[in-house]
């Protein structure tokens, strides 16, 4: 019931956060800042068509495709994504809307596909904006996005742009903010410009307590204040590290966080734990392997089971040699992703 305006595509990248971004107040505010490796092949590909309706429509509607095919259990997910980014998009009403997403990364493979589905929803909308006010600027054009992806997921305003993105207002980095993330604004050593992220998809099923149900159990939680310091601590402690390509520090610091962001949710209440038994598993043999080769590989773990095996581009071979004889033994069906660092979200 339309008249045909235009059509957007969009892909956008996942990402994996090095310090953690756990507990949030009303209005998608993150308790702490984080940053995270932006990755390059598990992505959301979304195709937004917009229709300005004629008649006596006073809202918006939309239809949703997931590769093609209407896909139900999406539509509460951006039906609330449209009611958040209302007030700040009030174009949006009158318009229809046609969304057909698709992910690289195996259908309920237990990676998370909200970063990179809000990500490129967001950037969507933000080229309907473009082509109703042609005057914003490139800057506006990524900052807005970030935050509209924001009031999608919260992790997914760092799926927009950078290699390394942090989202947080914190003292030491000028021009963050607790609404959208920037790209890192300080030096990068080049051994972090093309990091390796190794999925080991561990778990596919649903997980026990989503994320949304995790952030709230930080409120009242017995360690909040201590754990929100902690990571303003560890972001200021990464800025030399990054510089430095200090591995050895980039790891005790990574593996910490990781294991405090579920150190957090054993201590909630009610309590709970994501991590499998193959979970434990790999980590001890990502730790045997290290200690034996001396090869900088550690891992982060996000709110599930699967683990994200960090390393450099330089020891890839040996890394995959020792996932392959050792870790596919604990993955569901043997399976495992291997992506990298990239560089924030494309238009098709
Ligand atoms: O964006 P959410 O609400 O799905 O929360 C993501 C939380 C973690 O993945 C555990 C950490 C992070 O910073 O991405």
């Amino acid at each position: 019931d339309g008249v045909y305006v235009g059509e957007a595509t969009w892909k956008a990248p996942s990402n994996i956060a090095l310090v953690k971004y756990w507990g949030k107040r009303d209005g998608q505010i993150p308790a702490n800042p984080s940053v995270s490796f932006t990755l390059e092949k598990c992505a959301t590909t979304t195709t937004m068509g917009f229709a300005k309706k004629q008649g006596t429509s006073d809202t918006f509607s939309f239809d949703f495709l997931f590769e093609s095919r209407p896909k139900d259990a999406f539509r509460p997910k951006i039906q609330t994504f449209f009611e958040r980014i209302l007030p700040y998009c009030p174009y949006i009403q009158q318009h229809h809307f046609t969304i057909d997403s698709a992910n690289s990364f195996p259908h309920s493979s237990g990676i998370a596909s909200s970063a990179s589905g809000m990500a490129a929803l967001a950037l969507n909308i933000m080229s309907l904006e473009k082509a109703l006010i042609p005057e914003i600027t490139d800057d506006h054009f990524y900052q807005k996005a970030s935050f509209l992806a924001r009031l999608g997921s919260g992790s997914a305003c760092r799926s927009v742009r950078g290699n390394l993105v942090t989202w947080g207002a914190t003292a030491h980095i000028g021009g963050s903010s607790d609404l959208f993330g920037i790209p890192y604004p300080f030096p990068v050593h080049e051994v972090f410009q093309t990091y390796q992220d190794t999925v080991l998809l561990v778990h596919k099923g649903q997980k026990a307590v989503s994320s949304t149900v995790g952030h709230g159990l930080m409120h009242g939680h017995p360690y909040a204040e201590s754990r929100f310091a902690q990571a303003h601590h560890n972001l200021d402690a990464l800025q030399s590290i990054f510089a430095s390509g200090d591995l050895t520090a980039f790891i005790a610091l990574v593996e910490s966080e990781a294991l405090t962001l579920h150190a957090m949710m054993m201590a909630s209440s009610p309590y709970f734990i994501l991590m499998q038994p193959q979970t434990l598993e790999i980590i001890n043999r990502i730790w045997a392997f290290r200690k034996e080769t001396g090869i900088p590989a550690c891992f982060t773990l996000d709110a599930g089971a699967n683990v994200h095996l960090l390393y450099p581009e330089a020891n890839r071979s040996s890394v995959i040699q020792f996932i392959q004889d050792e870790l596919v033994a604990y993955c569901e069906n043997g399976q495992y992703i291997c992506d990298n660092v990239g560089n924030g979200a494309q238009r098709i």
